[in-house]
């Protein structure tokens, strides 16, 4: 198995690691089947995420693509946030291996999550604007 020159550098030196006292989202997902945890907290201000950061339990994937995710959302709008997929992180990454791929899920529905909990916070019902939040099932 092979990874990229970017994997391995997000993973041996992961951006945003950490929390977010008094984050504006919190997120948490998990995978059922590899047992993997990603937290994710944003700082959303105006429509804008200033700030993110995230506490991966997980495999190295996992800690790449959650560091690569939240590179790619800071200082983005809610809106492009929320079309942040997980193939975006993928090819941001330069690839993944076909049975890592699962952990790029992991770390955009992490996001999710968090833009979720913070239009709840807001007292707006998150799914017509987010959608389901699911866990990868691989
Ligand atoms: Fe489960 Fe990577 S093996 S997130």
């Amino acid at each position: 198995m092979m990874y990229s020159e970017k994997v391995m550098d997000h993973f041996t030196n992961p951006r945003n690691v950490g929390e977010i006292e008094n984050a504006d989202g919190v997120g948490e997902i998990g995978n059922a089947k590899c047992g993997d945890i990603m937290k994710m907290y944003l700082k959303i201000d105006n429509g804008t995420i200033t700030d993110a950061k995230f506490k991966t339990f997980g495999c190295g994937a996992a800690i790449a693509t959650s560091s690569m995710a939240t590179e790619l959302i800071k200082g983005k709008s809610i809106d492009d946030a929320l079309k942040l997929t997980n193939d975006a992180v993928v090819e941001a990454l330069d690839g993944l291996p076909a049975v890592k791929i699962h952990c790029s899920v992991l770390a955009e529905q992490a996001v999710r999550s968090a833009l979720s909990d913070y239009y709840t916070r807001q007292g707006i019902d998150p799914l017509p604007i987010v959608g389901e939040v699911h866990m990868p099932e691989e």
